[in-house]
C-alpha cells in the first residue's frame, strides 16, 4: 500500500530524515537552552523558489526496487505481501472501497467521529498491552510526569494516559476544528484522588495533584513558528501566512517544559489542506507538518524519555532512513495493532531511552526546522534537492541497517498481511481495473486515505 498519509493528499515522499548524520556538520544544539530553536531557524536562510509538484519528492524508481528486493531476500512473507497489494492495485472494487472511506471521513459526523476515537481507544489498549508505554515512571521525585501529545484529537492515546496515571501533566497540540481538524472528544477529567487544586495527593508520592491535567492547545502545528525559534521579524511580511496572521508568533509551550513522553499523529488532513489552507500551500504540506512535528517533538523530549511516532510503510525508503536516524540515539520497537484496519500500511515506531541531547538527536532537529524553514518559506523543490543529496545511500544503510530494518518490521509486515489476505478486494483481481493499492511512484495512496485520520490499525 502506498505512502502515507498523514499525507492523504500527498505522494509518497522523500524522507525529512534522509539524513547523513555524522556528516560535515559543525554545530550542535544545546536542547537545554530554551532559545535553541530560535538560534537554529536563524541558522537556516530560506530561499525562494517555485512550489514543486509532489512527484519530484517520490522515491527513485531504483532505490525503491533495490530495497523491495532485499525485502524479499530477507523477509520470507514480503512476495506474499506484495502479491496481495498487486492483486488489489488490479481490483475496481479497491477503488470503490477506498473512495467511500474517503467521503465518510471527509465528512464526518459526531458518530463517525466518536467510532475514530473508539478505534484510537482500542489502538491505546493493545499498544499499552505489547510496550507499557503509556505507563509514566517520573524522573523527577517531586514533578508529575509530562506528556506532549501532536495531532492528538480524537484523543484515544491521551485519554488511556489519562487512565494510566494519576498524576500527569499533558499538553495536546491539535488542529482547530474551524481549520478542518477533527474534534477533540475526551475532557480532562479531574484526577480520581484530586479534591482541591492544592490538595495533595498520591499518598507517598507527595505531588501535588493539578486541578488541570490536560491543556487543549488548538494550533495548526506548522505555523508554530515562535516554538520552531523564528522571532517575528524574520517573517517575511509578504508571504500569505503573515498576511492571513497564521503564524503563531508566541509560543504555544512552555519555553523550559521537557516532557517524559511526545506523540507524533499529525497528518495533513484533507478536509484542512483543501479549504483552510491556501494555493502556496499546494505541494511540501507534509514536508512542513512532519518536519515541525519531529523538530519540535525531539527537542522536547526529556533524555531519557519515550516517544510514539506514527508512521507509513515499514518497507519505504522514507520509513528505514527515519528508523535508522532513531536507532542511533533510541530504543526503537514497532508497533501494529490488529483490528479493522490492519491492512493498511500505518503502524507506531515507539522510541524509548530517547538521547535528545546527543548529536544525532541535535543534528535531526537542527536539519527538520531548516527543512520546515525552507519548505514554508522558500521552496519544496530545493528542499526536497537538498533531503535528498545529504540522505544516507541505499547500499550504505542496507549495510549498516537492513538486518535491523527486517527484525523491527516483520510484526508489522506480518500483521498487515493478516489483514490483506481478508479484504475481498485482494481476491478478485481484474487486470483491466486499477484500484488505490500500492501505486506508482508519485500517485496517492489510498489505502491510507481516511480523510488523514489513518492511525496504526
Ligand atoms: C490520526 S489522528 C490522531 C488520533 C489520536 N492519536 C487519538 O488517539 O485519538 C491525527 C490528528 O492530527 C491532527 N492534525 C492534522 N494536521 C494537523 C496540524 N497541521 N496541526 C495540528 N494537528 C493536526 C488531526 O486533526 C487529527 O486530530
Amino acid at each position: 500500500m502506498e505512502s502515507s498519509a498523514d499525507d492523504t493528499l500527498s505522494s509518497p515522499t522523500l524522507a525529512l530524515q534522509n539524513l547523513k548524520i555524522g556528516g560535515d556538520q559543525k554545530e550542535t544544539i544545546a536542547l537545554s537552552d530554551p532559545n535553541v530553536l530560535l538560534q537554529v531557524a536563524r541558522d537556516c536562510k530560506a530561499k525562494d523558489g517555485d512550489p514543486v509538484d509532489e512527484d519530484a519528492s517520490s522515491l527513485d524508481d531504483q532505490e525503491r526496487k533495490r530495497l523491495a528486493q532485499y525485502l524479499r531476500d530477507h523477509v520470507p512473507i514480503f512476495s506474499e505481501l506484495e502479491d496481495l497489494r498487486q492483486k488489489g492495485w488490479k481490483n475496481p472494487a479497491g477503488d470503490e472501497y477506498f473512495k467511500k472511506q474517503r467521503f465518510h471521513t471527509d465528512h464526518a459526523n459526531h458518530d463517525t467521529s466518536l467510532n475514530f476515537l473508539r478505534m484510537m481507544q482500542l489502538a491505546a489498549d493493545k499498544l499499552q498491552r505489547a510496550t507499557n508505554i503509556f505507563t509514566l515512571v517520573p524522573t523527577d521525585a517531586r514533578r508529575p510526569p509530562t506528556v506532549l501529545g501532536f495531532g492528538f484529537a480524537p484523543g484515544g492515546f491521551l485519554q488511556k494516559i489519562l487512565l494510566e496515571n494519576v498524576h500527569v501533566l499533558i499538553w495536546g497540540i491539535t488542529l482547530p476544528e474551524s481549520l478542518g481538524g477533527i474534534p477533540v472528544l475526551i475532557s480532562d477529567f479531574p484526577c480520581p484522588q484530586h479534591q482541591s487544586p492544592f490538595h495533595r495527593g498520591g499518598g507517598s508520592t507527595g505531588f501535588v495533584a493539578h486541578p488541570i491535567r490536560l491543556q487543549v492547545i488548538a494550533a495548526d502545528i506548522t505555523m508554530m513558528a515562535a516554538d520552531l525559534g523564528m522571532l517575528p521579524d524574520e517573517i517575511p511580511a509578504s508571504h500569505p501566512d503573515a498576511i492571513a496572521h497564521n503564524f503563531l508568533l508566541r509560543r504555544q509551550l512552555p519555553p523550559l517544559q521537557r516532557f517524559d513522553l511526545v506523540t507524533c499523529e499529525a497528518g495533513v488532513l484533507r478536509p484542512h489542506h483543501a479549504v483552510h489552507a491556501g494555493a502556496h500551500r499546494e505541494h511540501g504540506e507534509h514536508i512542513r507538518l512532519r518536519a515541525a512535528q519531529l523538530a519540535l517533538a525531539v527537542a522536547r523530549v526529556k533524555p531519557g524519555g519515550s516517544m510514539i511516532v506514527l508512521m507509513h510503510k515499514a518497507e519505504s525508503s522514507d520509513s528505514v532512513r527515519m528508523l535508522w536516524l532513531f536507532s542511533q540515539f533510541c530504543r526503537v520497537r514497532l508497533f501494529k495493532p490488529d483490528g479493522p484496519h490492519h491492512y493498511k500500511s500505518s503502524f507506531y515506531m515507539v522510541a524509548t531511552d530517547v538521547q535528545s541531547q546527543s548529536e544525532p538527536a541535535l543534528k535531526a532537529v537542527k536539519r527538520w526546522v531548516a527543512e520546515w524553514k525552507m519548505a514554508t518559506f522558500g521552496s519544496v523543490d530545493k528542499c526536497l534537492d537538498k533531503m535528498k543529496k545529504e540522505a544516507i545511500g541505499v547500499e550504505e544503510l542496507l549495510q549498516v541497517f537492513g538486518h535491523e530494518w527486517v527484525r523491527l518490521g516483520n510484526e508489522v509486515w506480518e500483521t498487515q498481511l493478516q489483514g490483506l489476505r481478508m479484504k475481498s478486494f485482494t481476491k478478485n483481481a481484474n487486470r483491466g481495473g486499477h484500484s488505490g493499492l500500492d501505486r506508482g511512484r508519485g500517485e496517492s495512496n489510498k489505502d491510507e486515505e481516511e480523510g488523514g485520520v489513518s492511525a496504526a490499525q
